[in-house]
């Protein structure tokens, strides 16, 4: 209990004085169709009604969510659109590492004043999880997979619990209303990562993400390029062509929409440079390894299947 009701928590004064600009205000879209329209014209992303609704659904059960698939699918981007749709608010992001654990994301002590202080609230400092607890905001928690399982524990036990503990503070911290949710996004291809816990998925709802259907690649590369130089029909067929051989192929790394938007930008950018008013194939084949081939060992891959799609269409040497 605070000795004087009228003042400030200075806990929260502190989440407010660090955070209140990363969490900006909006207003909230909860209606899935809107949600789909204010995503495509303002984000730019193009998603399905039915992912808007599942996640608002499990938002609603107060369960977080798990966007699970390739690389470049858009996790990352339509759960961070989502959650501030929701909320009305900018979500907190959180990058997860081996080493991340409750101190990094709820608080720590600043060293010096501690010392001077003591670990109480002047020295504590607010991190991300609970900035987002009183900020009513949503966390965007990024590969979670990159995580050890006492942090997924961790997060699980405050978004059941809808509150954090700070023991050194003797406090607790209750969430201020709906927008306190959480996406966790995760690869499951991804190397040299952790397994998720039964007990983690049990308590998640799992929406797989897939490289989307052809016609809507198209539409997403249209809306994430420049008008000109324009990139005709053709041009768009080989890249779709090509991007999809490349999903089925060998590849280590297989290209995302991601790299399929990014290979368009930069065929742009090349015939920009060139002076063209128009892509020219030449734009697009000389973009592909650079953009495509990741490593040295996928260059043979991805030279062999340009290649062959390219040579459907007469190449302008
Ligand atoms: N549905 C989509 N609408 C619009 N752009 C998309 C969509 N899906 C992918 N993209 C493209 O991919 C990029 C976002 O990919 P994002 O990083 O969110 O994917 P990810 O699935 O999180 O990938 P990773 O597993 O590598 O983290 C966007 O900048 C955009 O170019
Ligand atoms: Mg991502």
């Amino acid at each position: 209990m605070r000795e004087n009701p009228g003042e400030r928590d200075p806990i929260e004064a502190k989440v407010h004085e660090i955070y209140a600009d990363v969490a900006k205000p909006r207003r909230p879209v909860r209606d899935p169709r809107a949600a789909v329209e204010v995503l495509e014209r303002e984000f730019k992303l193009i998603v399905d009604e039915r992912i808007v609704a599942l996640t608002y659904a499990a938002f609603m059960n107060g369960r977080p969510v798990l966007f699970e698939g390739p690389p470049g699918t858009g996790k990352t981007e339509i759960g961070e659109a989502l959650l501030e749709l929701w909320a009305g608010r900018k979500p907190f992001l959180l990058p997860c590492s081996e080493n991340y654990d409750e101190y990094k994301v709820i608080g720590d002590f600043h060293p010096l004043i501690a010392m001077q202080k003591g670990f109480n609230e002047e020295s504590f400092i607010p991190r991300p999880l609970l900035a987002a607890l009183i900020l009513d905001a949503g966390v965007l928690v990024d590969e979670i997979r990159r995580s050890n399982e006492d942090f997924q524990n961790m997060l699980l036990d405050v978004v059941d619990k809808r509150r954090i503990v700070v023991p050194e503070l003797k406090r607790v911290f209750h969430a201020r209303g709906p927008g306190f949710q959480v996406v966790f996004t995760s690869n499951p291809e991804d190397i040299a990562q952790n397994d998720l816990s039964d007990a983690f998925l049990r308590r998640v709802v799992r929406i797989p993400f897939t490289y989307p259907p052809r016609e809507v690649e198209a539409r997403i590369i249209r809306l994430r390029i420049e008008e000109n130089p324009r990139l005709d029909s053709n041009a768009m067929n080989l890249i779709l062509e090509a991007i999809s051989k490349l999903r089925k192929s060998g590849l280590a790394h297989k290209p995302g929409t991601a790299e399929a938007v990014a290979w368009a930008r930069m065929a742009q950018a090349l015939a920009r440079l060139r002076g063209r008013s128009s892509v020219a194939l030449q734009d697009v084949y000389d973009a592909a390894l650079s953009v495509l081939a990741k490593r040295v060992e996928d260059e043979e891959i991805v030279s062999s299947v340009v290649g062959e799609v390219f040579h459907i269409a007469p190449l302008q040497r």
